[in-house]
């Protein structure tokens, strides 16, 4: 971690276009050099583990000042990068500048198409970065579609999300826990109420940004309709539909969309540290090599989605992103644990496996 970054952008924040704000992600300055001023990216491994404070590591999170107010209160404003405020006007104006250009891609319906809903329709997002985008890692901070249905139509869709960090296949993915707990919800504003079209949205804004690779979108509908007996809005799924007065209508979806940013991302200067675990140039190049990857393991892991425990999104980099053989993924791993139980304050928590 370096201080002297986040303090020169939380003193920029208030001059400069969001944009800058936007990379101070918080990975190590090694994978992401941000010039405050071009935003421009100059992987500077080799000089920042040389030019690096020696007691820089008094202020990580395994210095001895972790639990300090301060320390708190600086890695909150820190860690915050587009504040939510920002984020809901540029999403209001659908701000280019915050659209990550994504490939859309489905088998089962057209953008701009009306389709039968009575069946399961499967859209994904994706990045294709290993081809198209390898210096780049994406984070998402909403995703926004708009839907339209015919007049009359008496459907609901219900949408499904699965998320994949960093690649891979479907299995890798998380399921994203709409309106479960503090999990956002989708946001629906009308667009125009003859064509009965709606735009909805889910902002994940700081609390619950992610790195996303592929969004996978899985559409079902299901018929609403009133109780009368208690007054209570009730569900059906159209298969069950017997009743042909009812009009199930068709659907359409103009545009799917991710709202968020790319960072900077240098694979070989990750490669060149896991390198010197097994070929140190010295003792203690090992040594920094083993604590820059702990500290982006940490930081990495940091944007996990919800749940019981923190998913192990690094593995997920290692394998997607450097093309790492499951063992050698294992290895790194345990190499990792192993220094890091030895160091003072040890902060080691427990993930669940997402990637294989
Ligand atoms: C929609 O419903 C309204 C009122 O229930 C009816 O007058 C109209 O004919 C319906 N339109 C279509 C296209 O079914
Ligand atoms: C709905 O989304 C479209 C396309 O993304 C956008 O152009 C439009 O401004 C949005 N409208 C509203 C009311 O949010
Ligand atoms: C349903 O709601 C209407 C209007 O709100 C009310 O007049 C009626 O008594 C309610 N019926 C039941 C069964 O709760």
């Amino acid at each position: 971690m370096r201080w002297q970054c986040g303090t020169r952008f939380r003193g920029l924040r208030p001059a400069v276009a969001p944009w800058t704000a936007l990379l101070a992600l918080g990975l190590p300055g090694w994978v992401l050099a941000v010039s405050a001023t071009a935003a421009a990216v100059v992987p500077e491994q080799h000089a920042s583990v040389a030019g690096q404070h020696p007691l820089d590591w008094l202020l990580t999170d395994r210095g001895p000042f972790h639990r300090a107010q301060e320390y708190a209160d600086f890695m909150e404003r820190y860690r915050q990068d587009l504040q939510d405020l920002e984020l809901k006007y540029l999403l209001q104006k659908q701000d280019s500048r915050i659209e990550v250009h994504s490939i859309f891609i489905s088998n089962d319906m057209r953008l701009g198409s009306w389709f039968d809903p009575s069946w399961r329709k499967r859209m994904l997002l994706t990045l294709k970065s290993n081809k198209y985008k390898p210096g780049l890692v994406h984070v998402m901070l909403a995703l926004s579609l708009q839907i339209c249905l015919t007049k009359n139509s008496t459907l609901e869709p219900v949408m499904a999300i699965y998320v994949n960090p960093f690649g891979g296949s479907h299995s890798e993915s998380w399921f994203m826990p709409v309106n479960e707990g503090s999990f956002p919800d989708w946001e629906r504003t009308n667009v125009d109420a003859a064509a009965q079209c709606q735009n909805w949205t889910i902002t994940l804004g700081n609390r619950w940004k992610t790195f996303f690779e592929t969004v996978h979108v899985y559409l079902r509908s299901r018929i609403k309709s009133l109780d009368d007996s208690s007054n209570e809005t009730i569900y059906y799924e159209p298969l069950e539909m017997t009743d042909p007065s009812k009009n199930l209508g068709y659907m359409k979806i103009n545009t799917l969309q991710v709202f968020g940013y790319s960072l900077p991302f240098d694979p070989d200067a990750i490669r060149d540290l896991i390198l010197q675990l097994d070929y140190p140039y010295t003792q203690g190049s090992q040594d920094s090599a083993l604590l820059q990857l702990i500290e982006l393991r940490d930081r990495v892991n940091q944007l996990s989605p919800p749940g019981k425990v923190r998913l192990d999104l690094f593995s997920c980099l290692l394998r997607h992103r450097l093309k790492l053989a499951n063992n050698e993924v294992g290895r790194i791993q345990s190499s990792l644990r192993a220094f890091n139980s030895k160091l003072p304050n040890p902060v080691e928590y427990e993930t669940g496996k997402l990637c294989s």
